[in-house]
C-alpha cells in the first residue's frame, strides 16, 4: 500500500456540533495521523479560491456561505491509501445516502451541510494541502 496525504476539512455546521474529536477518533482508528492542523474562519476570498473549480455549479455561492459561516478545522492526514480511506469514513455527500457508521450519516444534517471535506485524488491533494499549509507546517512522523 502506498502512504499517501490527504486534505480533510471539518466544515462549520460539525465544528458548531462540537464533534471534532469524534471526528479525529475516527481518523486515528482508522490508521490515519495528523501531519499538520489549524482551525480557521475562513475569508471567502479563500473558500472563493479553494472551491474555484465548482465556480460555474449552481450551488456555488451557497457552498461559499456555508464555509465561511463560522470557522473550520483543516487537517493534512498521512496513511496508507489516505485519500480513499478517508473518502470511506465521511461517506457520500449527500447524508442521506451516506453509509450507515460514516461521518456524514452521524453528523451531516443536509447536502449543504454536510460536516466534512476530503480530497478526491491524489494530486488534488498535494493541491489542497499547499492552499492551506507551508511544506514547512507538514510533520511527518
Ligand atoms: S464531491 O464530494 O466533490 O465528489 O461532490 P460534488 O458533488 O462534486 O460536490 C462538490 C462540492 O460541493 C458540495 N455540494 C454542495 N454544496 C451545496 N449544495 C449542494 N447542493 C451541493 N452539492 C454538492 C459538496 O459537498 C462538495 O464540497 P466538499 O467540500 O468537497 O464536500
Amino acid at each position: 500500500m502506498a502512504l499517501e496525504r490527504t486534505l480533510s476539512i471539518i466544515k462549520p455546521d460539525a465544528v458548531a456540533k462540537n464533534v471534532i474529536g469524534e471526528i479525529y477518533s475516527r481518523f486515528e482508528k482508522a490508521g490515519l495521523k495528523v501531519v499538520a492542523a489549524k482551525m480557521k474562519h475562513l475569508s471567502r476570498r479563500e473558500a472563493e479560491g479553494f472551491y474555484a473549480v465548482h465556480r460555474e455549479r449552481p450551488f456555488f455561492a451557497a457552498l461559499v456561505d456555508f464555509m465561511i459561516s463560522g470557522p473550520v478545522m483543516i487537517q493534512a492526514l498521512e496513511g496508507d491509501n489516505a485519500v480513499l480511506k478517508h473518502r470511506d469514513l465521511m461517506g457520500a455527500t449527500d447524508p442521506k445516502k451516506a453509509a450507515p457508521g460514516t461521518i456524514r450519516a452521524d453528523f451531516a444534517d443536509s447536502i449543504d451541510a454536510n460536516a466534512v471535506h476530503g480530497s478526491d485524488a491524489i494530486e488534488t491533494a498535494k493541491v489542497e494541502i499547499a492552499y492551506f499549509f507551508a511544506e514547512t507546517e507538514l510533520c511527518p512522523r
